[in-house]
């Protein structure tokens, strides 16, 4: 039987290298995306091309929570089931203290946290059948929070304790895992050198890690590692060390 994923935010950058790495491991894909449609078509084609019929495309606001189980549903329905689900998919923007909009907050918190909570709950019952397993991707920023990412932490933080609690409550049948990357590839919108290079300097790695760091690290805790559940895993290149 060919194992299966849903994977959140897939179309570009981190999601789509999990795509891929899962995918080389031998899984069915459902890549989820929301306005990258021409990126999500590109990487459905090409791994399509090397394994015929093996990643379907979704499209979803994962802030319309109605669509959400249906998202869970439609991906069980493709592939027979489902066993492995990546919350990947985010919102990343600064939020300045003291002009913080009621829609950021829920923008943010519900990309990053509750979108994730409420795909996990319709999920249960497919991963349960499956023995598998729930991976969110999170950020060293949930311990360590920066300066004008208030609400981007918090929803992380958010994501870091549902991972615990989610643990708990589906053990022993499903596992639940993250990964916390830390500066792996720079947000689009922010082109400030200076702080890159700031930023570099304080990474005993002394540079960025790269998307292939996150997803082998996804692939470890999905294929690799039947007796951890409950863990954020931090793949940092050791930064959160001198935070
Ligand atoms: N990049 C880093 O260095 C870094 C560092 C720490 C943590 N992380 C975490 O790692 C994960 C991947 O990072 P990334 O930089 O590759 O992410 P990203 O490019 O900022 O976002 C990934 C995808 O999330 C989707 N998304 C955002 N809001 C959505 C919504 N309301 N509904 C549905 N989809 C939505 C977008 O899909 P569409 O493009 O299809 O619209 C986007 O392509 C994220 O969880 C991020 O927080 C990344």
């Amino acid at each position: 039987m060919v194992k299966s994923a849903l994977v959140t935010g897939a179309a570009r950058r981190i999601g789509a290298e999990i795509v891929r790495r899962l995918h080389a491991a031998g899984y069915n894909i459902v890549l989820h995306y929301h306005r990258s449609a021409t990126d999500a078509e590109a990487l459905a084609n090409e791994l399509n091309a090397v394994r015929a019929n093996s990643v379907r495309l979704l499209q979803a606001d994962l802030l319309e929570t109605e669509r959400l189980t249906e998202l869970v549903r439609q991906t069980a329905a493709f592939w027979g089931g489902l066993d492995v689900l990546v919350n990947n998919a985010s919102g990343f923007y600064p939020t300045p203290f003291g002009a913080i909009t009621e829609v950021q907050w829920n923008d943010l918190l519900g990309s990053n946290l509750k979108a994730p909570f409420f795909l996990a709950q319709s999920a249960v019952p497919y991963l349960r059948d499956r023995k598998g397993c729930i991976i969110n991707i999170g950020d060293i920023y949930a311990d360590h929070p920066i300066e004008k990412y208030s609400v981007y932490s918090l929803a992380k933080a958010g994501l870091a304790t549902m991972t615990r609690a989610l643990a708990k409550e589906l053990a022993p049948e499903i596992r639940v895992n993250g990964v916390e990357p830390g500066a792996i590839l720079w947000p689009e919108h922010d082109a400030d050198p200076a702080k890159k290079a700031e930023i570099l300097a304080r990474i005993p790695m002394k540079r960025a890690g790269e998307a292939s760091d996150i997803a082998k690290a996804v692939l470890f805790l999905v294929d690799d590692a039947p007796y951890v559940t409950g863990q954020m895993l931090v793949v940092d290149g050791g930064r959160s060390l001198f935070s």
